[in-house]
């Protein structure tokens, strides 16, 4: 059974002028970090909000572990994080936790064990008693994540996580949401951050005007590009230019290093052997990927 499905899920809106998303099928496996990206205006928060019954769908239908998204039921186990959310400034963190785990089900001897480990969790236990008026961005961001995650989900969606987040609360999160999959719970994550999705998800779909253009494990993504680029202590580069003029190896001269085409790992392998003859020290070779950047501005484009 999936953690989640879409068959043909369809949303127009104004009168079909506006095509927010158009025949979407995916099917996202339990226990994995799935995410969806696209560019502004692609239609990610729309499938959220069609999956989690926020909008009804023009056509097509969704099941959340096999239950159809018309049954209320099927949200039970879930958590939201949405984007843009405005969290009551009045409370502080705590009390915010405990009115939202109330009005999932929770009970108050339950929370009073759970709120603390979810503020440690997302590192706002020592801001527990400032009101929400006074957090930054990056603070409503982790508090809303730990909002998602009240109801203990097995699904939790998050739209845009990680939006206004500086780069060390970006890794906080990123662990995370690392931990919920360690701990079997499905993450549906939409996302810009492509740096980001790249290192975190099992599963990608790159959406665009409101159509699926690809979808896949991360690593179809990150295809190879058949070069290498070998760097060596400074001093040597001249060597290391001549050793792949001698082979006939293309390749672009890049600060104290080369960017070299080499299909064959023998050949690469006969290089390193050369330079370490010659008394070359190597600082680095490393095999370069397409990134999921490179990926996403050529479909998308
Ligand atoms: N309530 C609405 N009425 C009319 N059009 C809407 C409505 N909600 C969304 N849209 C349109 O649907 C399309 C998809 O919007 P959606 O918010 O799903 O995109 P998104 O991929 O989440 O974008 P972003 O990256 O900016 O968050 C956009 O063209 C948007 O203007
Ligand atoms: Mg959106």
């Amino acid at each position: 059974m999936f953690a989640v499905e879409s068959r043909s899920l369809t949303k127009h809106y104004s009168r079909g002028r506006v095509k927010a998303l158009t025949d979407f099928d995916i099917s996202v496996e339990q226990g994995k970090i799935f995410s969806l990206l696209g560019p502004n205006g692609a239609g990610k928060t729309t499938f959220i909000k069609l999956i989690l019954s926020i909008v009804e769908p023009t056509s097509g239908d969704g099941l959340i572990l096999g239950k159809n998204i018309s049954d209320p039921s099927s949200r039970l186990k879930t958590g939201y994080l949405s984007e843009n959310h405005r969290l009551p400034e009045f409370l502080n963190a705590e009390q915010f936790l405990y009115y939202y785990g109330r009005m999932s089900g929770a009970a108050g001897y339950e929370l009073s064990k759970k709120i603390p480990e979810l503020l440690k969790k997302v590192k706002l236990f020592d801001k527990k008693d400032l009101k929400i008026r006074k957090y930054s961005k990056g603070m409503l961001q982790r508090l809303g994540t730990a909002q998602a995650l009240i109801n203990d989900p097995d699904i939790i969606f998050l739209d845009e996580p990680t939006d206004g987040i500086d780069p060390v609360g970006r890794i906080e999160i990123r662990e995370v949401l690392l931990d919920l999959k360690n701990a079997g719970k499905t993450v549906f994550i939409n996302s810009h951050l492509l740096s980001e999705v790249e290192r975190l998800s099992d599963e990608i779909a790159i959406l665009k005007e409101g159509k699926m253009i690809k979808k896949g494990r991360t690593a179809d993504f990150l295809e190879s590009t058949g070069r290498y680029k070998i760097s060596v202590e400074t001093g040597r580069t001249n060597d290391l230019y001549s050793l792949l003029d001698g082979k006939n190896i293309s390749y672009s001269k890049k600060d104290s290093c080369a960017e070299a085409a080499i299909e064959d790992n023998a050949v690469l392998n006969d290089i390193i052997d050369k330079l370490r003859s010659e008394k070359i020290i190597i600082t680095g070779i490393e095999e370069q990927r397409t990134s999921l950047e490179d990926f996403f501005i050529k479909v998308v484009n």
